[in-house]
């Protein structure tokens, strides 16, 4: 089936979309991005998907392509248009093109951002089987770029990762700086001993996950123990259970890390937990 996206105010089909070849998002990785998982054909998180879109473009300088409502309305109409049930909306704003390669800013006034939305049929994105089987992870070294609170397009070396994983016979990679575990190739991640969930205080070391306050607030509520630390992946190695959190995979638990099975080897009891909880209230809140 043929597409329908959206680029700067157009319906179009996706092979009918264009952007500059100048476009700095295209030359310079000078854009960002957003994730926002649809669950019954409605958005989930939507809110903080938005506040966030805000926050990055603010930290980059960049003009707001459009207001949080007509962002909405966008979201809502790709859905429908492309009969999602459940899937991804991706979306991403770039400095858009002023018709010519330069490392200056151009001016805002006459270079508008450029803006493109496409949705992702994702049939089995809850109920889904790598999810139940659990993810094997290998840890790395973290070479990415100082701000990584910002949601920058810049994901070579987050795609390096995964494939330095595939090579391993692994899922995803962790990455280490500093002797500590900063994040997922394109999550948040935790471990769990004796009931306590672990995870990296919020930094522009790693990107603030909408599913991560999500599912702290949640954990919270159901009177688990949520400790924020710094840590590293011997202790992870050694926890009774660990997982990711993304808007793409929810709560995806880790089964082995470098090699070394946590617990049995299957999904942990509160990985699967969250899980369940997460969907459950993602469903109610979806808009
Ligand atoms: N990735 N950390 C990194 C480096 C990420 O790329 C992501 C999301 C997260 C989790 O954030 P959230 O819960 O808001 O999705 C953490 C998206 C899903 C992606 O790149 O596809």
């Amino acid at each position: 089936m043929t597409r329908t996206v959206y680029v700067n105010g157009e319906y179009l089909p996706e092979t009918e979309a264009k952007v500059s070849i100048f476009d700095r998002g295209f030359l310079m990785g000078d854009a960002v991005y957003e994730v926002t998982s649809v669950l019954d054909g409605k958005l989930i998180d939507f809110e903080g998907h938005a506040v966030r879109l805000e926050r990055s473009l603010n930290e980059l300088d960049m003009q707001p392509a459009c207001s949080k409502e007509e962002l909405l309305a966008i979201h809502r109409k790709l859905v429908e248009l492309n009969d999602i049930n459940e899937g991804l909306v991706y979306l991403q704003v770039s400095r858009g093109s002023n018709g010519d390669r330069d490392f200056v800013f151009p001016d805002p006034e006459t270079t508008k951002p450029t803006i493109v939305l496409f949705t992702q049929n994702k049939p089995n994105l809850a109920d889904s089987p790598a999810a139940r089987k659990g993810a094997k992870i290998i840890s790395i070294d973290d070479i990415r770029w100082g701000r990584r609170d910002i949601k920058t397009v810049q994901l070579l070396y987050p795609s390096m990762g995964k494939m330095m994983a595939k090579a391993a016979g692994a899922d995803d990679a962790w990455l280490i700086e500093d002797g500590h575990v900063t994040e997922g190739t394109s999550n948040n991640a935790y471990f769990v001993t004796n009931g306590k969930i672990v995870t990296r205080p919020l930094s522009t070391d790693i990107l603030h996950g909408i599913t991560r306050a999500a599912v702290m607030r949640l954990a919270e509520e159901a009177q688990m123990e949520v400790e924020e630390r710094l840590f590293t992946i011997d202790e992870a190695k050694e926890a009774d259970e660990a997982f990711t959190t993304s808007a793409s995979a929810f709560v995806m638990p880790v089964i082995e890390i470098d090699g070394v099975q946590l617990g049995d080897g299957t999904p942990g009891p509160i990985a699967k937990r969250l899980r369940e909880i997460y969907l459950d209230e993602a469903r109610k809140k979806a808009i």
